[in-house]
Parts: structure tokens; C-alpha cells; sequence
């Protein structure tokens, strides 16, 4: 059986928020809300939804720079979701986080062979000149950067810093939030490409976040579709392009932009704001937007039933519809 490296066994996130309505009064709003997934070594899953979905919270759950309200983490085999002080702080070693925004992520105080130095020391690795221009290499930047300060760089640049900072402490697992989203259209294609080479060298074990399936589908072994903090659709990532069985997941695949010319977009019935994860109406989250609906799915939570062999779908209507 293929090595399991990270299973996440109904993991939730609640956030207490103050009421906008009712002075002192608490809401909770639900980030995240029972999510099932696992990562095999050595492959790509791709996180897709619209913003404030709860991309960015599952990932922080993943590296356990948040603290799951329910749920399980267990990673190579152990569980890792309520880990506290030092042994939180090891585990937290063996994932890496890449951002959005390099330049807030990175230390403006250091300069680039500062940036790498460090970590690399904290490894025991070599940590000299030419050990940091090896690693600046692998993310395609040159040995003229060394002394410079982040802020010294262009958006591309820091992010390939970013990227090599990463790399720097040998993480068994990358989490990788929007990397591109900040960047240059022109850019984007370049760091995606890096992020492509390194997959095949490394044999990175990546979860890859973006709101774009596009950029998702260039990338990654397979695809989690998650709407209002659940996951909708989980298939590799061709059969969700070919084969997509949720109408959520049709809906983002119709909103994306036709490469032939003269062919218009469907109208979306993503227009308008997801749904809010503050107080959600039981049953399938996606029911407010959905032209399937009947009275089954009021009562139904999205738990994902098996497609086919890796193909999830979180609609009671599966097999039943039809695009
Ligand atoms: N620290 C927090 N406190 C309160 N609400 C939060 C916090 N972090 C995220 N949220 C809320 O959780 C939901 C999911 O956010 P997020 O994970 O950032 O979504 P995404 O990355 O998909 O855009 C949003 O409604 C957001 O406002
Ligand atoms: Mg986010």
C-alpha cells in the first residue's frame, strides 16, 4: 500500500467572531468543517475554491500553525493534532509553508545569503557561500543576489527566496498558499514552472492552494474542490476535468475562460458571494446556489461517497444529475 504520509480524519476549525448585529454577543463561524483527506509521499494535491472557503485555514491546520477544533492529523503515522510546546514546535520542522505574500513572509532585516544561511545551519548543512549558491541555483537565482534585501527584489525574486527557504529545512511536506496569486501574470508561469522542476527532482510531497483550477490543474496529481470549509469533489486531477460529477465543480469548470476565440463564457452561477460559513444552514452547503436541489439535501452534510477508485463526491445526487 501506497505511504500514507498525512491523514486528516474529520478535522473542523471554528472561529469565535464578535456579532455584528447583537452588541457583546459571539457567533461562531465554521472555517473549516469535518474534512476528510490523505497525502501520499511524493505526490501534489491541489486545494481549489472561491476566497474564504477556508484554503488558507486547512492549510495552516496542516503545518499546525492552527489548532483544530475537532478532528485528527496524523502524520508518518502519528497523531499531530494536539501536540503542544516543544513537540509542536518540532513537528512544525517537517512542513514548510510558502505564502502569498514573499515579501511579508521573508525577514526584511536579512539580506539573501543571510536568509539561507541560517536555516541551513539549523540543519547542520553546510551553511557557506557556496552552499547557498547551490540552493539559489535550484530556484533559478544568481550568485549576484547574495547581498541583497528582499525588499532589493522583484515580487518574482522573493519568491523564489521564498521557495528556497523552504527547501533550506528538508520538509517532508510543502504547503503552499496562493504562491503565485501576488505576482505578474508573466511571472506566475515562471515560479509555476519552478515549482514543476522541483516536483520532479524532489519528488516533493506539496498540497498547492489557489482559487484557480487552472493554475491547480498544471500542477498537481490530484484536486480538492472545498466550498464553505468542506470538500466537495476529491479526484485526480485529470478525471475531475473530464470527469467531474459535482455541481459545484461543473459550475467552476464552465467559469473558466474558453481558449478558443469567439467562444463566451456560460454565465456563472458563481456570481454573487459564497455563502457565509457564520452560522451555516444545515444540510449541503452548496444548496443556496444549486439547480439540483431537492428536499434530500437539506438533511445531508456533504459527507464524500466513492465515484470510482480515488474519485470522491460530496452530492447525495451522484450519478443522479447530469450536467
Ligand atoms: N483568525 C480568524 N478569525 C476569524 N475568522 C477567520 C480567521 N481566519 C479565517 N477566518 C474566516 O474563515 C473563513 C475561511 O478563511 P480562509 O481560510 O482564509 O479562506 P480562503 O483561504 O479560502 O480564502 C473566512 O470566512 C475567514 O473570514
Ligand atoms: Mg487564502
Amino acid at each position: 500500500m501506497a505511504d500514507k504520509l498525512l491523514k486528516l480524519k474529520g478535522i473542523g476549525k471554528d472561529y469565535a467572531i464578535k456579532s455584528k448585529e447583537v452588541m457583546r454577543t459571539k457567533q461562531i463561524l465554521i472555517a473549516v468543517d469535518h474534512v476528510d483527506l490523505e497525502i501520499t509521499k511524493g505526490q501534489t494535491l491541489g486545494l481549489v475554491g472561491e476566497s474564504g472557503c477556508g484554503k488558507s485555514t486547512l492549510g495552516k491546520l496542516i503545518c499546525r500553525l492552527e489548532e483544530p477544533s475537532r478532528g485528527e492529523i496524523i502524520f508518518s503515522g502519528r497523531p499531530i493534532h494536539d501536540l503542544k510546546g516543544k513537540s509542536l514546535r518540532q513537528i512544525r520542522n517537517r512542513f514548510q509553508p510558502v505564502f502569498q505574500d514573499p515579501l511579508g513572509s521573508l525577514n526584511p532585516r536579512l539580506n539573501v545569503f543571510q536568509t539561507l544561511a541560517e536555516p541551513l545551519r539549523l540543519k547542520n548543512k553546510p551553511a557557506d557561500q557556496n552552499a547557498v549558491i547551490t540552493l539559489l541555483q535550484s530556484v533559478g537565482l544568481g550568485p549576484e543576489l547574495l547581498y541583497r534585501y528582499a525588499h532589493q527584489l522583484s515580487g518574482g525574486q522573493q519568491q523564489r527566496l521564498g521557495i528556497a527557504r523552504a527547501l533550506s529545512l528538508d520538509p517532508e511536506l510543502i504547503v503552499a498558499d496562493e504562491p503565485v496569486s501576488s505576482l505578474d501574470v508573466s511571472i506566475q508561469a515562471q515560479i509555476l514552472n519552478l515549482f514543476l522542476e522541483l516536483q520532479k527532482q524532489l519528488s516533493l510531497t506539496m498540497i498547492f492552494i489557489s482559487h484557480d483550477l487552472r493554475v491547480i490543474s498544471q500542477l498537481v496529481d490530484q484536486v480538492a474542490v472545498m466550498y464553505v470549509g468542506r470538500i466537495m469533489e476529491l479526484a485526480p486531477t485529470q478525471e475531475l476535468f473530464t470527469n467531474p460529477q459535482h455541481p459545484y465543480t461543473w459550475a467552476l469548470l464552465e467559469a473558466l475562460p474558453k481558449l478558443e476565440p469567439g467562444r463566451k463564457r456560460k454565465r456563472s452561477i458563481l456570481t454573487g458571494d459564497i455563502p457565509s460559513p457564520i452560522n451555516p444552514a444545515p444540510g449541503c452547503h452548496f444548496y443556496s446556489r444549486c439547480k439540483y436541489r431537492d428536499a434530500g439535501c437539506e438533511k445531508y452534510e456533504n459527507a464524500l461517497w466513492q465515484h470510482s477508485e480515488n474519485h470522491q463526491v460530496a452530492c447525495q445526487k451522484m450519478g443522479k444529475i447530469k450536467k
